[in-house]
């Protein structure tokens, strides 16, 4: 069963604008956070050590996508950095996708999570279509990258809220969904589209939400997560 949880975005350039921004939280409160590319090209393994000895919990969100040999090696090492969650380029395809597993092995069997992106999000139909060439309709295509994961031996797939529920019912009740696009009710879309509030999610099959500027633009950050863990968790 997953553990659902809130997973906040540190979409900040520099570690010391992230220390300054979890400083706003209880020494005993220590939320689930995201490091993203920008972060990660900023300031190296050095942010993840300081955040994981800090106690949190992280999804390390570089999206690899290279040959499988190169996944492989690259998984192992962030395996050694010990954070909880990690992910790739379901366009890798299966061969990749289970060779990032094997890496991410640690000798004692553990390993942290791997999730797959399907296609991102940015990419619309015409794109798909014209540029990559794929013919098959979105939806399609999103849940078959889903299903190769899953018979991969991933552990579940980026994918919208709106999404989650059919994702489910394809790969199985188990197979998680992490979902960004997340707003409050009354809230502020920015450039995201597809919306849902974390109430919504909380009952849409979503295992873990990842909230960015909700929460970190919020005048009361501390404030603005807890709501969404109440709201999400219900
Ligand atoms: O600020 P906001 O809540 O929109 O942040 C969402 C986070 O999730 C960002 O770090 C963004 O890069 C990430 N993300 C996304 N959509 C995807 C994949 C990742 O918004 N399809």
């Amino acid at each position: 069963m997953s553990a659902k949880d809130v997973i906040i975005a540190l979409d900040f350039p520099t570690e010391s604008e992230t220390l300054a921004f979890l400083d706003q939280f209880p020494a005993g409160e220590k939320p689930f956070v995201k490091i993203g590319m920008e972060l990660y090209y900023a300031e190296g393994p050095a942010v993840v050590r300081a955040l994981k000895d800090r106690g949190h919990k992280i999804f390390l969100d570089l999206k690899l996508h290279d040959i499988p040999n190169t996944v492989r090696r690259a998984m192992a090492v962030l395996s050694r950095l010990d954070v909880d969650m990690v992910n790739l380029h379901a366009a890798g395809a299966s061969e990749m996708m289970r060779a990032a597993l094997e890496g991410l092995t640690r000798p004692d069997g553990t390993r942290p999570l791997l999730i797959a992106v399907t296609q991102l999000t940015s990419t619309g139909p015409a794109a798909l279509k014209d540029e990559l060439l794929i013919q098959t309709p979105m939806a399609e295509t999103v849940l078959s990258y889903a299903k190769n994961a899953a018979s991969s031996g991933l552990d579940g797939v980026v994918c919208s809220p709106l999404e989650a529920a059919l994702v489910k019912e394809r790969c199985g009740e188990r197979f998680l969904t992490v979902t960004p696009g997340i707003r409050f009710a009354g809230g502020d879309a920015g450039d995201q589209k597809r919306i849902m509030t974390p109430e919504k999610a909380g009952k849409s099959g979503c295992d873990y939400i990842v909230v960015g500027r909700p929460i970190t633009q919020d005048a009361n950050p501390v404030a603005a997560y807890r709501r969404a863990m109440r709201e999400f968790l219900g």
